[in-house]
């Protein structure tokens, strides 16, 4: 049984902050921003926008483009750590708001930045052991509010949005997901971490980030988790045709191209767009090439992000 992607969507807040709009106060510039990290605008929910909001907004998108009504639907999971309440999952907002009433499991992930990846490997599992014929899969947050909007070296980093992908599960295929490895190490937990949380100061408390400590671990992990889905897939560099990876600095794609000897021009770049939208990233990115794909293709999806967490799949569209 294999997990075949037919459908994908998107969703970004409606208001957009170039690096030059950022408050003076910041002491910051375009010029730091897009040499050091390659930003140079992100989305920011305002009135009636919300983790759920985007989400849902990306879910219909995906449905549309797979062509099938919401209570084909028997699974849904949402990658955030920024869900509208604590309790209870974006997930079971995302199924209201969708007006699906089949009572399919809806659960959140909570992976940080590879909590896409994460959820596509759970939904991934369920397809496998039969339990689901159609998962809505989605990679939604919205930093914006658990940002210190004073910290230069944080705020201006980061963006919302929403990403999501219908998987359908297909017996005998060629395409869909060949391969899923996720990991974490919680040693790390304290490099990229908020400063509270619901048991501890109740509320959510602020990013905090040793970045260049997690600037090396990205690298490292993006170039080991790539060889290896090479050496398990019996493929070589050449034989990939796109690299989707987690977008939290340009700098670390470019290191990532020059370590992976690869063509530039398959590995996917939205940061300047996008910014950090942590779990987004990818389906965000997916959404934006879904029509330039084509067929026969290998796609990898490399992440890495809080805890730490990080991982890759591979796909064949
Ligand atoms: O998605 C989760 C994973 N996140 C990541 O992977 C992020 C990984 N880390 C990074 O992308 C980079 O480490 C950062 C973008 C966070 C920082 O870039 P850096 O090149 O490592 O800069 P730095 O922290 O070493 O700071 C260099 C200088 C400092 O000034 P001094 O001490 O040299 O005078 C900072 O105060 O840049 C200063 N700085 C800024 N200046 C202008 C830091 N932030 C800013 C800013 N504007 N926004």
């Amino acid at each position: 049984m294999k997990s075949v992607i037919i459908g994908f969507g998107g969703a970004l807040p409606q208001k957009c902050i170039k690096n030059d709009e950022l408050p003076a106060s910041l002491n910051t510039s375009d010029e730091w921003i897009s040499q050091r990290t390659g930003i140079k605008q992100r989305y920011v929910i305002g009135e009636g926008e919300s983790t759920s909001t985007l989400s849902t907004k990306a879910a219909k998108d995906a449905l549309d483009h797979a062509k099938i009504s919401p209570n084909d639907i028997d699974l849904i999971i949402v990658g955030t750590t920024t869900g509208d309440y604590t309790f209870p999952a974006t997930a079971c907002v995302v199924q209201k708001n969708l007006g699906i009433t089949n009572g399919c499991p809806a659960f959140d992930v909570s992976a940080a930045c590879s909590g896409f990846i994460y959820s596509l490997d759970v939904a991934d599992s369920f397809i496998k052991a039969g339990r689901a014929k159609y998962a809505l899969v989605i990679g939604a947050d919205c930093f914006s509010k658990i940002l210190d909007w004073n910290d230069r070296s944080s705020c201006v980093l980061f963006g919302d949005g929403a990403g999501a992908v219908v998987l359908k599960a297909e017996e005998d295929a060629d395409k869909g997901i060949q391969y899923c490895k996720t990991y974490a190490d919680g040693s790390y937990t304290d490099y990229l971490v908020t400063s509270g949380g619901v048991s501890t100061t109740q509320g959510a408390g602020v990013v905090t980030m040793k970045g260049r400590e997690v600037f090396k671990f990205a690298v490292e992990k993006f170039c080991d988790t790539f060889h290896e889905l090479l050496k398990k897939n019996n493929l070589n560099v050449e034989d990939v045709d796109l690299i989707i990876p987690h977008q939290a600095n340009v700098r670390i794609i470019n290191k990532l191209i020059d370590v992976l000897k690869i063509d530039p021009k398959k590995v996917v770049v939205t940061i300047d767009k996008h910014s950090n939208t942590s779990a987004a990233t990818i389906p965000l990115a997916l959404n934006e090439i879904k029509d330039s794909i084509g067929t026969n293709k290998n796609v990898v999806l490399l992440s890495m992000g809080a805890g730490f967490t990080w991982g890759s799949i591979l796909i064949r569209m």
